[in-house]
């Protein structure tokens, strides 16, 4: 949800910024702008469309610069346009401004500002506060950081932004308040973002900026971050764990492929150190530090957004089965204006790939607000979710940068597989050597998954017949129901076909309706404790003409019989058994988007962090 980049320093700046951009392109794609500045000069360059038209655009221009700052937009106010497209610019062009987020109050700020004879030539709410910033400065003849204090005082919503002016040369000024910055401090060098992926190979010094703080970032000074009671706080450097590798496709032609493929060893990386003792004992410390909260829990309240409200569907199952606690599942964007009834018993876990949703962060505040004890599970170390929570767990899949999450989904079933079990101990829900066969079971997974990947050639061949369908049902029970909905927006997401998830029982309550030759049916029907229901659904489709896909456990006979295509999975638990029918249906959508020719990791309209409301 808009990518923010900016660099002070020796190195080449106009590659730096442009090589970021490219890196922060999963989070909008809409346009791309770059301010470039020097003594007494700001050269301004921006376009519609992706970062290649910025660079294209760049070519024959004066990229010579000592600092600057860029932008990769995902549009909220305003269209797509090279006007809309950030930086943007006070009128008297000495102020730089890029943003992410959204300014609520932009309407009386920018009445406000004509009054005083201000005038403005775009639609977003980001020039009202480039132009907050300026007049501020003129009338109060401040230093930038004063001035954009000043203007963030007056400023109600969410934002992250880098400011620079002309007569303040080789110096950003950034603030944040629910958009992510990170600051990189190199040698006689310092970067920002919105996250580290524009300078891991530069640096792994980072400070992560805190909401309502602002930074000065100087050539040739130390950092300085204030409150905004322009107090100074103190600078807490962590270390970086990523790799430029894993910001790579590794030879696939889409990181969504390299991350479906990657799986095995992310799911690895997830279970290790936490399944131990040849699965004997599974043991996640953000539980067993916090036992009591887990063992006095009333209730689980589990709130997320898009593929992590999907798994936490699956972790409400989990829970409820493996450790008798009540369990809700709320969108975080519903909770946060449901009037919810929290209590201190409640444990409210917030999922969340990025850890920077503004739905999912704006939940966790109510949820710590109302005294209950907040837990996240987030794949983004050092991200808003894990540090404003009272403990977690991380995914630990490495960087997930295809739009559409599919290795994420999948560590997340994982860690609340593992959430479940540990619970399960501690509350003696399970015997000992239930937990002992899951663990077992759980070792063996990253195989597992390797071996239903094998079926990628199978369902390349079988997207062919597929890739026209206008419309797609996708339906299973229990475990499954969630898999379907995961499986329905996977293909929405990436290949615009409309496609609809149902519990499979439901079906007969409307959507059989839509069913015709023309309407394919996936349907998930693993050998569970509901197979033979759902075998009747598949006739229920099958017996109105409509074309079935069934996900079935290998040898199955009777599901296989009826339906027209059958993609057959290795035998697994039941509460496993999500993990492993995901994966068909990632790679089912990936075909099927690669044959219509679609952006598959850069889908349109879609943005990988969603820090906005
Ligand atoms: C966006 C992404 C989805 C993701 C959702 C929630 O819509 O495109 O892939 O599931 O946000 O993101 P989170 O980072 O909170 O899991």
């Amino acid at each position: 949800m808009c990518g923010i980049v900016g660099y002070v320093g020796d190195g080449n700046v106009y590659k730096i910024l442009i090589n970021g951009l490219y890196r922060l392109e999963y989070r909008g794609y809409d346009s791309a702008g770059i301010a470039l500045g020097s003594a007494g000069k700001i050269n301004i360059f921006k376009t519609v469309g992706k970062v290649d038209n910025l660079v294209n655009f760049c070519k024959d221009k004066d990229t010579d610069c000592t600092f600057g700052i860029a932008h990769t937009r995902w549009a909220t106010h305003g269209a797509p346009s090279d006007c809309n497209a950030h930086p943007h610019y006070s009128e008297d062009g000495n102020i730089a401004l890029v943003h992410n987020g959204t300014i609520e109050n932009y309407k009386l700020l920018k009445e406000a500002l004509e009054e005083h004879g201000c005038r403005f030539h775009t639609q977003t709410d980001t020039e009202v506060l480039v132009q907050l910033v300026s007049w501020i400065r003129h009338e109060n003849q401040c230093t930038l950081v004063e001035a954009v204090r000043e203007a963030l005082k007056q400023v109600i919503g969410a934002y992250a932004i880098a400011v620079i002016a002309k007569d303040d040369p080789d110096t950003i000024v950034a603030a944040r308040k629910q958009s992510p910055l990170v600051i990189g401090i190199g040698d006689n060098e310092t970067f920002l973002a919105s996250d580290a992926t524009p300078f891991v190979e530069y640096t792994k010094d980072v400070v992560y900026l805190e909401d309502e703080q602002i930074a000065l970032i100087r050539k040739g000074k130390p950092l300085k971050i204030f409150n905004f009671e322009n107090e100074e706080s103190t600078i807490n450097v962590k270390k970086l764990e990523l790799s430029i590798s894993q910001l790579e496709k590794g030879g696939y032609p889409h990181f969504m492929l390299k991350e479906i493929f990657e799986q095995p060893n992310t799911l690895l990386d997830c279970i290790r150190g936490r399944v131990v003792q040849g699965g004997k004992k599974v043991v996640l410390n953000g539980v067993n530090d916090n036992k009591d909260k887990f063992l006095n829990a009333r209730r689980i309240i589990i709130v997320a957004c898009g593929t992590s409200w999907h798994a936490s569907l699956i972790g409400k199952r989990l829970l409820q089965d493996m450790c008798r606690i009540p369990v809700e599942v709320e969108y975080a964007s519903e909770f946060r204006y449901s009037n919810p009834v929290i209590t201190p018993d409640d444990v409210v876990i917030a999922i969340s790939q990025s850890g920077e949703t503004a739905d999912t962060l704006a939940a966790v505040e109510i949820a710590r607000k109302a005294g209950a004890f907040v837990y996240g599970i987030s794949n983004v170390v050092g991200s808003s979710i894990p540090r404003n929570t009272d403990s977690g767990t991380y995914i630990h899949v490495g960087p997930e940068i295809g739009v559409a999450s599919t290795k994420a989904f999948t560590g997340q079933v994982m860690v609340l597989t593992l959430l479940a079990l540990t619970i399960a101990e501690l509350k003696g829900t399970m015997t000992q050597l239930e937990i002992e066969e899951m663990g077992q079971w759980i070792l063996r997974i990253p195989k597992i998954v390797e071996e239903v990947l094998g079926l990628a050639p199978q369902i390349e061949r079988l997207s062919l017949i597929y890739t026209y369908a206008r419309n797609f049902l996708y339906l299973g029970r229990g475990y499954s129901y969630p898999v379907a909905l995961e499986g329905a927006l996977k293909l929405k997401e990436i290949s615009y076909i409309h496609a609809e998830g149902y519990p499979a029982a439901e079906m007969k309550h409307g959507p059989i309706a839509l069913i015709d030759a023309e309407m394919p049916s996936v349907i998930i029907a693993p050998n569970d404790h509901l197979y033979e229901k759902i075998v009747s659904n598949v006739q229920q489709v099958k017996s109105r003409g409509g074309s079935t896909i069934a996900i079935v456990t290998k040898g199955d006979t009777e599901i296989s019989s009826i339906a027209n295509h059958v993609l057959e999975v290795p035998k697994v638990p039941e509460m496993l058994s999500p993990i492993i029918t995901t994966i068909p249906l990632q790679l089912l959508s990936y075909y099927i988007a690669i044959n219509k020719e679609k952006d598959v990791d850069m889908p349109r309209n879609l943005a990988k962090s969603v820090t906005v409301e």
